[in-house]
């Protein structure tokens, strides 16, 4: 029996160094140690060795056993190398790949991710709130009487149940005075909403930030010194600024922003923001649904601002056209 084991060794190394696929060397395996196989016909026939003899046959049947699975294993390793390497054959590695494509972020983003990274740096939080609205916040408790004009169905969009859709980001000044107290200082980017008609400088979904800063002794001197630092870090230390008179129904006094800047062509003045000192009416409007006086109009002052971020970004990047932004043209995002 131990020549038999020996010439069945033989044979089957043999034959496992000439398999030419991993198909015949699992068929192999199955001939040589599967349950009909070579090997499980001796170990039966262990029963006919004598005492004595037990042992070493039992020793070369078991090496005998892993021999032929080393054997096997390693062939099967072989043979997926080399069908690998084959199939890797006739390609030049050293060729450029295909270059996957990469996005940026739509230009509109950028400005207001700029922008809110300078208002952070003087403290500035971020703020959001719901783009449609209740037309008390958006209208109501900023002090806008129900004949006034924004109100209009012709400028507004109104819902069936008589929410609208945000004219402006102001409605976040509101939403964040009802639930908290001062010393309240965030900005709000976001979209707002008017019936225009869609021309090279108005859409009828457009993007605004928005600011309110309420605490004690808060000035108009603080609220100049903010956006001329914010603006500046936009436009450049040379930007010049000019306050001008106006009037918004939430702040008063109220002012537009008028900005001159080398980086925005320089020469004549750009109307650019809306500001003033929040109107105690607001304040009034805000702790009536409160039910409390957390902010006192006696001890607490604060400021407001609000301007266009796509208009900002035509500015900045003499972009002619506001419809560009929302086009999804590759060729103009590319630039950006
Ligand atoms: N909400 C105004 C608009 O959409 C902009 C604005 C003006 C916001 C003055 C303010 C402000 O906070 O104080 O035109």
């Amino acid at each position: 029996m131990e020549s038999q084991i020996e010439s069945f060794r033989t044979e089957a190394l043999a034959a496992i160094a000439s398999a030419a696929d991993e198909a015949q060397i699992e068929s192999l395996r199955v001939q040589f140690l599967g349950k009909g196989g070579g090997l499980t016909a001796f170990s039966d026939r262990m029963r006919e060795v004598s005492k004595e003899d037990k042992p070493r046959i039992g020793k070369i049947l078991n090496e005998t056993r892993s021999s032929v699975t080393t054997a096997l294993d390693e062939k099967r390793s072989l043979l997926v190398a080399q069908s690998e390497s084959l199939a890797f054959e006739g390609i030049d590695v050293s060729l450029p790949g295909t270059a996957a494509p990469v996005g940026a972020l739509h230009p509109i983003t950028q400005l207001m991710d700029r922008a809110i990274s300078i208002f952070r740096r003087m403290g500035f939080a971020l703020a959001d709130g719901p783009d449609i609205e209740t037309e008390w916040h958006c209208f109501d408790a900023l002090n806008t009487p129900a004949d006034h004009p924004a109100r209009n169905e012709a400028d507004t969009f109104y819902m069936p149940d008589g929410r609208l859709l945000r004219t402006h980001t102001s409605t976040i000044q509101i939403r964040t005075m009802q639930h908290c107290a001062p010393p309240v200082r965030i900005i709000a980017p976001g979209a707002a909403y008017r019936r225009d008609e869609v021309d090279a400088t108005h859409l009828a979904q457009f993007n605004q930030m928005e600011g309110l800063y309420v605490d004690e002794n808060v000035t108009l001197g603080d609220l100049r010194g903010t956006l001329e630092y914010f603006f500046r870090e936009l436009f450049g230390k040379d930007a010049e600024f000019r306050f001008r008179p106006h009037f918004f129904p939430f702040t008063e006094p109220s002012f537009e922003v008028d900005i001159k800047a080398a980086a925005l062509g320089g020469g004549r003045w750009l109307e650019i923001a809306g500001c003033g000192m929040v109107d105690p009416a607001v304040i009034e409007a805000v702790n009536a649904k409160r039910g409390d006086r957390a902010l006192d109009p006696e001890r607490h002052s604060g400021f407001a601002f609000g301007f266009g971020i796509d208009r900002l970004a035509m500015i900045m990047s003499g972009v002619p056209d506001i419809r560009l932004f929302t086009d999804s043209d590759q060729r103009f995002l590319a630039q950006f």
